[in-house]
């Protein structure tokens, strides 16, 4: 079996969510479980195999879908159902050593608050106790992650009744389970939607996503040419930009326990929405600026989705959703010193596209070498219920607990998402910048941040940007294909 730029895609076998966001169903909750007896738990997991939502071929979707199921495991979680070494150790090292090492702390600014000490799960104070491999106990109990997604309230307890209901004899215990929170906008309908909900800053949220060769995603109009990326990036056991295998255990035809499995980071985002708009109103106000245009700078397009790039006058209805977009070279407004879209936005810098240096198509082959699917969604309580930015920036501060549980896909961690965080987010010399960490989720060490809009005749600074973002818990789980998932459960041990 060669190595082809457009496989052939086993669909039934990919889990659905590799393929779809599912924003038609817009309740969802992520169970996290430990495994207390491995025996039950893998019969558990043979009858969850079933009920997996695949993926489907083009012209196949099923848009009358009432829930989807999906399971993601962690290294913890493969190891204790007794997946044998030799296939344990081909997985890529980020992917066995976990988010909460001293080294990911340092490259993706987990730091203060948002210390592996203080996270709520995925790790715990657990310097004193920690094992000769720096794990602590509630690393090793971390398991399995079963996403569960419906369309509405009562669909999503049907189905959780049906699948955690026997827990405890089924061999599984529930550590927590994460809610969220369907944001919709005054753009948005809620009820089959396909445009995405608002994150709670108040943007849209959800919009530009990478198309995976040879997997069509639901919404036509995502195959903007260099906006296609080989299925490898996303799925083992299939080329990558390389033309190589990802990392993982797969055989050298990509056959094996891997073969399209793809890894789910996992990042439960805490917002300060108050603080944001806060630090935006006041420094709007001292430069006689418009605050939302500044937030929407400081995002790369407007509340509404519209790029700034494509419009930066003003948001424009028929661009809310645009994805197909490039910035130096772009026909009408070419951008390349970031006078539209800031070269610090947060969706400049997260895929910078053409402009990572002064050749545009070499560039976004760059560029395209760290992508990630985006999976997010939010949790916690609006601060306002229709998510106006106006009404945003004058809501007293509740201190309630809201944020983004970040989920992104991608076939090599370090490449893709630590990249993305640590060498883009996290930079403060990104583009030429000097002190600009990216303004909604980058780090600074010391110092308060700069966020700097370019402009003519001079650029205008923004100073002493606080933290908006900080980490709550948070995980590298492994999202297996639907046959691996029957091997795990068909294993002794
Ligand atoms: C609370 C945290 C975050 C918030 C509020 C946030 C918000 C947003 C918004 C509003 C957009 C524009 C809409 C869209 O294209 O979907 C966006 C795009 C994006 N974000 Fe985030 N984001 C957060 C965390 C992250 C993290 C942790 C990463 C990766 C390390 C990330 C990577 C991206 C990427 C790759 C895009 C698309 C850029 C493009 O292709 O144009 N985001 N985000």
């Amino acid at each position: 079996m060669g190595l082809s730029a457009t496989p052939e895609v086993e669909f039934h076998d990919i889990q659905g969510l590799v393929q779809r966001g599912y924003k038609e169903l817009p309740a969802a909750e992520f169970v996290l479980l430990t495994v207390t007896d491995a025996l039950h738990a893998r019969t558990w997991l043979s009858k969850l195999a079933d009920r997996i939502e695949p993926a489907t071929a083009p012209g196949h979707d099923k848009r009358d879908r009432a829930s989807a199921l999906h399971l993601a495991l962690t290294y913890q979680g493969l190891q204790t159902l007794s997946v044998g070494k030799e296939t344990l150790d081909q997985f890529p090292l980020a992917f066995r050593e976990g988010m909460a090492t001293v080294h990911r702390e340092r490259l993706l600014g987990d730091r203060g608050a948002s210390n592996a000490a203080n996270w709520r799960w995925g790790s715990a104070p657990c310097q004193p106790n920690a094992d000769a491999e720096g794990l602590c106990e509630t690393d090793r109990k971390l398991h399995l992650m079963l996403l569960i997604y419906a369309k509405d309230a009562p669909t999503l307890s049907h189905i959780k009744k049906s699948v955690l209901d026997e827990l405890d004899t089924s061999g599984l215990h529930r550590i927590t389970a994460l809610d969220t929170v369907f944001l919709a906008g005054p753009e948005c309908d809620p009820t089959g939607n396909p445009n995405g909900p608002k994150e709670h800053f108040g943007f849209r949220d959800g919009i530009a996503q990478p198309h995976i060769a040879g997997m069509p995603s639901r919404e036509d109009g995502h195959a903007v040419p260099g906006n296609i990326i080989p299925t490898g990036e996303i799925l083992l056991g299939y080329a990558n930009t390389y033309g190589e295998l990802p990392e993982g255990p797969t055989d050298a035809n990509g056959q094996g326990f891997g073969r399209n499995g793809t890894f789910l980071v996992f990042r439960q985002l805490h917002q300060d929405v108050v603080g944001f708009w806060n630090y935006v109103a006041r420094q709007a106000t001292e430069k006689r600026c418009s605050a939302v245009e500044l937030a929407a700078k400081m995002v790369g397009r407007w509340p509404d989705g519209t790029p700034l790039v494509e419009s930066p006058e003003g948001p424009q209805a028929s661009l809310q959703t645009h994805d197909g977009f490039v910035y130096a070279g772009h026909p009408k407004h070419p951008d390349p010193h970031g006078f539209h879209c800031p070269v610090g936005s947060h969706i400049r810098r997260t895929n910078p596209r053409d402009v990572l240096n002064d050749d545009p198509r070499q560039s976004l082959e760059l560029s395209n070498q760290h992508r990630i699917v985006r999976r997010g969604r939010s949790y916690g309580t609006p601060l306002v219920e229709d998510m106006d930015p106006a009404k945003l920036m004058k809501i007293p501060d509740d201190q309630a607990e809201r944020g983004l549980h970040f989920i992104c896909l991608n076939a090599a961690i370090d490449r893709q998402f630590e990249f993305i965080q640590n060498l883009w987010a996290n930079n403060p010399k990104f583009g030429g910048l000097y002190d600009d960490p990216d303004p909604l989720i980058g780090v600074l060490d010391g110092e308060k941040a700069t966020f700097t809009v370019q402009k003519e005749p001079a650029r205008c600074t923004y100073s002493d940007m606080p933290r908006f973002v900080q980490m709550r818990g948070g995980a590298y789980f492994f999202l297996p294909g639907i046959a691996a998932i029957r091997k795990l459960a068909g294993l002794k041990g």
